[in-house]
């Protein structure tokens, strides 16, 4: 099976997984990311069950609106029954690396609001320890001097994604070589760097259920909350 169409298997195993919580009244969270998109695609064959989306990006938005379904602000929405996004690593504990596509400071607050996470990835993003994929960090522009030296100082190699503004008018730098071994550690001391808005570790708020499409099929994982 190739990676487009894992994207699309995990996209529908997805929908599977929330088919429940597509009820009158609920707003269901979305993410950003080609997996994400398969899954908006197929989420528009069920719009008449649920009532509105928030988006974690103006893209996704965008997608959502295109297919005629309600995207609402967050603010508007409050808290939300469930949120499906990709990522760009994950280990065992479902702690993820995410951001590839730059959106990580608004997933990670539609994460936060969100009582469940589902995280949806074909099988290349699972890795024993987080940190081959460079790790995206949101930085507003007058503090990137300072904060790569921040990032140097903890042993990064950090450089700025050329020719990249987020959605929230802010840089985005992709820091090589950290040490991510006890994600949740790392997350906190990334967010005490002055200037950075947001890192793209989610530790702290790990995905609650991990689906991942391999070769076999879409294998479920649970995060063990004990
Ligand atoms: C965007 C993200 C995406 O979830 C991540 O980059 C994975 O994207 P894709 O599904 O295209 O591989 O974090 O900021």
């Amino acid at each position: 099976m190739d990676q487009a169409s894992k994207k699309q298997a995990v996209a529908a195993a997805a929908v599977e997984q929330i088919r429940e919580q597509l009820v009158r009244g609920a707003v269901i969270g979305v993410g950003t990311g080609s997996t994400a998109n398969c899954f908006i695609d197929l989420l528009a064959d069920h719009k008449g069950r649920f009532d509105a989306a928030v988006a974690s990006s103006n893209a996704t938005a965008a997608r959502l609106e295109g297919h005629g379904i309600r995207v609402l602000d967050l603010n508007e929405a409050g808290s939300l029954a469930v949120y499906v996004d990709g990522a760009d690593e994950v280990d065992v504990g479902l702690n993820l690396i995410k951001g590839g596509g730059g959106a990580l400071t608004r997933e990670k607050i539609v994460a936060a609001a969100s009582e469940n996470f589902v995280c949806i990835v074909d099988d290349s993003k699972c890795v024993d320890v987080l940190g081959a994929f460079p790790l995206p960090l949101e930085v507003i522009p007058m503090a990137r001097e300072l904060v790569m030296s921040g990032l140097r100082d903890f042993g990064g190699q950090p450089q700025v994604r050329a020719g990249f503004v987020t959605d929230n008018g802010n840089l985005i730098v992709d820091t090589k070589g950290l040490d991510l071994r006890d994600p949740p550690a790392c997350e906190r001391r990334l967010n005490d760097l002055v200037g950075v808005v947001c890192n793209g570790l989610f530790a702290l708020r790990p995905a609650d259920v991990l689906l991942i499409a391999g070769a076999a099929g879409v294998e479920r994982r649970l995060r063990n909350r004990s």
